[in-house]
């Protein structure tokens, strides 16, 4: 169980799973983000008094899916379920999920919100469209015909995650869609469907930088993991700059800037923006907070201008050389990019 902030549910999770798992071996890994408000030492404080629950407690880091592959590597069982630590997913299911892997009719039970008696109405109208569309383009991309591809409730045997967890993603939140398309060949897999419970204490971590990141994986796939995810949010928010830099050129010349002033205020604003989008989407999981936002800033700017002079050095000997102008500008852009990619990955975040 992957848990940020969950203090007011993590107890009453550990009951009800007690409840239901009775005759089962079981044991409960929550693993923590050092959430500010005191959730792993809340779980530690139960694990002092059963054995059955373990916190693995994380600092300085962030990210829903990689607390979850954290969590199943540090279980010996044959057996994971992943699920969430705030009650909207129903521990009913675990008996269910767990009898149809024993049984050996799948290898993968998934909990599904949208599979015949399955309900999700608690998620909103937004939301409900939001996740289906996820769905519809998790489905396209595994070509699998699954109804809840990104659920986050599943059990599955734990071979199916120590093989590919080298290779799974540790930002975002749809780990079960990164396993299902990282598997060499397709699991067999069951759906079960479940009512998705409102909740009751705490708040959703989900927000749009985590589409963004969905957004990234599925794209990442679809290259068959030829480019990370990172390489194309990177990508994306740098073609992004792109537009913004020609607004503010646009908007800057309307006012009668001269060029030159205007080029220069415009790249500015757009290393600016870029430097902030990718600090906090492409890079989220070492997000620089507080005066480590200055710093990382610089650096940025140092490394985009070195990259700026590769650029039309390559553009300038293409040129020179094939006499093409689209094929220069091209070859020096991408030389840019690459050096702007690789030296900001290593020296700024
Ligand atoms: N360790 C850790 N680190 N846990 C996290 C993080 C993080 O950065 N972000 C979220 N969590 C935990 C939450 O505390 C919660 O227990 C669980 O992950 C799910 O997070 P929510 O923020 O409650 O997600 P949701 O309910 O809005 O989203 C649900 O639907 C998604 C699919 O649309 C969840 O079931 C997701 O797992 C699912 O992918
Ligand atoms: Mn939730």
């Amino acid at each position: 169980m992957p848990t940020f902030n969950e203090c007011g549910n993590v107890a009453r999770l550990v009951a009800r799973l007690d409840e239901v798992l009775t005759g089962v071996r079981w044991q409960a890994i929550f693993v923590d983000d050092n959430s500010p408000d005191g959730t792993a030492q809340a779980v530690k404080r139960m694990a002092n008094l059963d054995s059955r629950i373990h916190c693995l407690h994380r600092v300085n880091r962030r990210g829903l899916s990689g607390a979850v592959v954290e969590g199943a590597l540090a279980s010996s069982a044959p057996y994971i379920a992943v699920m969430d630590g705030d009650l909207q997913h129903d521990e009913m299911l675990l008996a269910h999920m767990l009898r149809a892997l024993r049984e050996d009719r799948a290898d993968l039970v998934i909990g599904s919100r949208f599979l015949g008696a399955a309900d999700a109405s608690v998620l909103g109208v937004r939301r409900q469209l939001g996740s289906r569309v996820a769905n519809w383009l998790g489905r396209k991309v595994l070509s699998a015909d699954l109804t809840d591809p990104v659920s986050g409730f599943f059990m599955i045997r734990r071979p199916l995650i120590d093989t590919v967890a080298h290779r799974l993603s540790s930002d975002g939140f749809k780990v079960l869609f990164d396993i299902l398309a990282s598997q060499a060949t397709a699991p067999r897999c069951l759906e079960l469907p479940y009512v998705f419970r409102p909740r009751t204490s705490g708040a959703s971590k989900l927000d749009n930088r985590v589409v963004a990141h969905y957004l990234g994986l599925l794209s990442s796939k679809l290259s068959h993991d030829i480019l990370s995810p990172r390489v194309l949010m990177f990508g994306a928010v740098g073609a992004g700059g792109v537009a913004i830099h020609l607004l503010v050129l646009r908007g800057l010349l309307g006012l009668g800037v001269t060029f030159a002033s205007a080029q220069v205020a415009a790249a500015l604003t757009a290393m600016t923006s870029n430097y902030l989008v990718n600090n906090s989407v492409t890079y989220r999981d070492r997000r620089k907070r507080g005066l480590a936002i200055l710093s990382g800033y610089l650096r940025f700017c140092m490394l985009c201008a070195i990259g700026l002079l590769a650029n039309v050095a390559v553009a300038s000997m293409f040129n020179h050389h094939f006499k093409i102008w689209w094929l220069s500008g091209l070859a020096g852009a991408g030389v840019g990019a690459a050096w702007n990619f690789v030296t900001t990955a290593l020296a700024v975040w």
